[in-house]
């Protein structure tokens, strides 16, 4: 274009100022209006994918959103529900999977709801069944302590023939899907699949051997193909799909063929009362484990530390960090095999061990900066959500069940691919904007915790549900008593 211009400027050269001034204007205007246009574009279309949201108006079996972030009203229908689940917590605290069920039911007991959990005590150890109001827990197991699942569909029929079941709910294939097909109202909530699996056994596998140079076949890798076929096939048994990540969702409508009515994303929550913003506790923290008051930086992680949530990746970008900024700080909240590793780094780590689930939330306020090296992509890390809760911005890897769900704005940190130089690029970024911009986005990141991932928030969009399922006028939203 530039040369034709020139050429057309020379040949009406009487024109040629005009036609310059013209040309400059224009392009002036253009790149003002690109400029305008293109550096608030993604803010401007994520507060409108935003409002769209909250303005939906429909059958919510249509939504392709997070019911989470709907305000559903309360109600006075009932429900009596069944749920599959492998085990139960007893005593300590609950992780993952285990969390969520116990979280969930207990809310959905407290909003007057019948639920009967079919399942075994975590410890493994023979314990009396629960009955605690209207939530109520039969233990079946066999034995090594899992459940056994005729025993435990004994225990549901028998229950189920003293007035049936609205529903039907299984954490993951805790009711197997040869059963499941017996049972046509039950809904599954997938934790984890093996698509995503299959991509973390990818990272794995690139990271551990980059170059291709150790001897063997991959078989880690190989094994999740034939797993993922698998699960492709039987998924269908299961009438309803439910996933906790936004990723997970279109994977099982693009890649496994659910049909989209009967997927679902509602979000894992976590008690949005036990994680709040705390600075002052989060300083009597620092002093308490010995960390100078001269740092400029302090990261932290948490989990078991063992190889697939990351940490051969942590500890050599973190070893790089910290020869260059000899005033970064790391602290380490777990146990597991790289503990030891962890504290032969130097002065600048700190490994604190296993944290009481008490001091969990002020280990988060003592930090600056959330980073969460998981080598798994499947599922959602509720460290991650916890950690904003308090108020931390978050540095993770740019798996789609992130990026998706949770870290779906730059405000709210870093990520990187899983590997080494990405990882020390994103943390060299998170350094340079230091404690004050981190700040900022740990408050951004608070604010958009609380608008998602409260277990309030989860309890109602299940409770919305298992109504709809039961009733579909209950699937229209929003309904006159909705908010
Ligand atoms: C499971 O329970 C059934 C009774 O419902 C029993 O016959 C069977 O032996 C049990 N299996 C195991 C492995 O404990
Ligand atoms: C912080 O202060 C201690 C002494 O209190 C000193 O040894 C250390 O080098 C200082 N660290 C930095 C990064 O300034």
């Amino acid at each position: 274009m530039g040369t034709k211009h020139r050429t057309f400027s020379r040949t009406f050269s009487s024109k040629f100022l005009s036609f310059r001034y013209s040309t400059i204007l224009t392009l002036f205007i253009l790149f003002t209006v690109l400029f305008l246009l293109l550096s608030p574009l993604r803010h401007i279309r994520e507060q409108f994918i935003l409002a769209e949201q909250l303005r939906f108006n429909g059958d919510l079996r249509d939504t392709k959103f997070p019911w989470n972030k709907l305000c559903f009203g309360p109600t006075f229908e009932k429900l009596k529900l069944a749920v599959f689940s492998k085990t139960w917590p007893i005593g300590a605290a609950p992780g993952g999977m285990e969390r969520h069920a116990y979280t969930l039911y207990n809310a959905l007991a407290a909003k007057g709801h019948e639920v009967h959990v079919f399942t075994v005590p975590s410890d493994r150890k023979p314990h009396q069944d629960i009955h605690d109001d209207n939530l109520h827990v039969y233990f079946a197991a066999n034995d090594h302590g899992s459940v056994n699942i005729s025993l435990a569909f004994d225990n549901f029929h028998q229950v189920d023939a003293n007035g049936g079941f609205d529903y039907v709910h299984t954490e993951s294939v805790s009711l197997p899907h040869w059963r499941a097909k017996l049972v046509p109202n039950v809904a599954v909530t997938w934790h984890g699949i093996w698509y995503e699996i299959m991509h973390s056994k990818l990272f794995q596998e690139l990271l551990s051997n980059p170059d291709g140079k150790l001897p063997g076949p991959m078989t880690d890798l190989q094994e999740a193909i034939p797993r993922l076929v698998d699960e492709i096939r039987f998924f269908r048994s299961y009438n309803q799909h439910i996933c906790i990540s936004k990723s997970a969702g279109e994977d099982l409508i693009n890649i496994y063929q659910l049909p989209p009515r009967n997927v679902h994303v509602i979000l894992n929550g976590v008690d949005e009362a036990e994680f709040v913003p705390d600075p002052e506790a989060g300083l009597r923290f620092r002093k308490k484990h010995g960390i100078p008051g001269n740092v400029s930086v302090v990261m932290g992680v948490a989990g078991r530390l063992v190889r697939d949530k990351g940490h051969p990746l942590l500890f050599e970008a973190f070893s790089s960090i910290a020869r260059r900024h000899p005033s970064v700080f790391l602290l380490v909240a777990g146990s597991g095999p790289w503990g030891r590793r962890y504290s032969q780094l130097g002065p600048n780590v700190k490994v604190l061990g296993a944290l009481e689930p008490s001091e969990l939330s002020h280990f988060y306020d003592a930090l600056d900066l959330f980073v969460n090296p998981t080598m798994r992509p499947q599922g959602l890390d509720l460290t991650l959500i916890e950690a904003m809760h308090c108020g931390k911005p978050v540095l993770t890897p740019n798996y789609p069940s992130i990026v998706g769900t949770v870290l779906v704005d730059e405000g709210f940190g870093y990520t990187f691919s899983p590997n080494v130089n990405s990882f020390v690029e994103a943390l060299e970024s998170a350094i340079r904007d230091g404690p004050y911009i981190l700040q900022r986005k740990g408050m951004a990141c608070k604010e958009y915790a609380l608008s998602m991932f409260t277990a309030t928030k989860m309890a109602s969009a299940y409770e919305r549900f298992f109504l709809c399922m039961k009733n579909t006028r209950y699937c229209q939203y929003p309904l006159p008593t909705d908010c």
